[in-house]
């Protein structure tokens, strides 16, 4: 796909993954629409990369089909919309994990995701010009992980979700395709870091090879990217 002046909309587009490939769609040509919810730092760095910010929880169905409404007010159409927006909880056995933090990645990770996906397809449906749907998993979906267990779990069901959804809509002239990252070395993990946190990707290198899949005539629509040396 030719990315010049596609509508993008990124969720969790203020840093780490999101904000690289904002920037490297900018660098293609295409408008980028980021979206989270510290405005504070969405605004920064919408400055800083000349994208557009609408301030979104992806876990609010009211502010996900207004981040569909102002894009489409401001620019016609979505192209390409990426459910990048996740949080993590850190690693530790399953009995430890307290229940408000399990339900507030399931929350995040799972029906974010599954909200993303919604307002985008529903939209999506009434263009001319179809458009992508991009879920960003983890390799922490492809095999069981100790201490990972809700995370993982959290990142499973997007895998589920997805299959549906390509199925559903083979016909439909969207296109679902989905994104496996290894580690990166992002924010997301606070200040407890995985023991293996400097063998960690950087966000540029894995944003890089989204951006390369999708310039594709026909994108690997699972694309795992391990650690060069995992
Ligand atoms: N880092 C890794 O090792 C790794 C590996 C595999 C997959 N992933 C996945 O890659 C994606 C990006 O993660 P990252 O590593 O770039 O993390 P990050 O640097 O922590 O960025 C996460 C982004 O999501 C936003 N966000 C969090 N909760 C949100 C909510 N409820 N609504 C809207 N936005 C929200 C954050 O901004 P606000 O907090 O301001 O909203 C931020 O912009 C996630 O789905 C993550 O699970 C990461």
């Amino acid at each position: 796909m030719n990315l010049k002046d596609k509508v993008v909309v990124i969720t969790g587009g203020s840093r780490g993954l999101g904000r690289s490939m904002a920037e490297l769609f900018i660098k293609e040509g295409a408008t980028v629409v980021v979206s989270s919810k510290d405005k504070i730092l969405l605004d920064t760095t919408a400055k800083e990369i000349k994208a557009y910010a609408i301030k979104a929880d992806v876990t609010k169905e009211k502010d996900i089909q207004k981040l569909v409404d102002k894009t489409i007010k401001k620019f016609g159409r979505i192209d390409i919309w990426i459910n990048n927006a996740g949080i993590f909880i850190t690693h530790d056995f399953l009995e430890n994990f307290e229940s408000e933090k399990v339900k507030n990645v399931l929350l995040v990770n799972t029906f974010g995701t599954f909200l993303g996906c919604k307002f985008a397809l529903k939209q999506m449906k009434m263009q001319k010009e179809k458009g992508v749907i991009l879920n960003v998993i983890s390799t922490s979906a492809l095999a069981g992980r100790p201490k990972s267990s809700m995370y993982s779990a959290s990142k499973w069901a997007v895998v589920g979700l997805t299959k549906a959804i390509q199925m559903e809509n083979a016909d439909s002239g969207v296109k679902i395709l989905s994104v496996y990252p290894g580690g990166m070395k992002t924010k997301l993990f606070g200040v407890k870091k995985p023991a293996d946190f400097d063998t960690y990707m950087e966000q540029d290198y894995v944003a890089e090879k989204v951006i390369a899949n999708l310039k594709l005539e026909n994108p690997e629509p699972e694309l795992i990217i391990r650690r060069p040396n995992a």
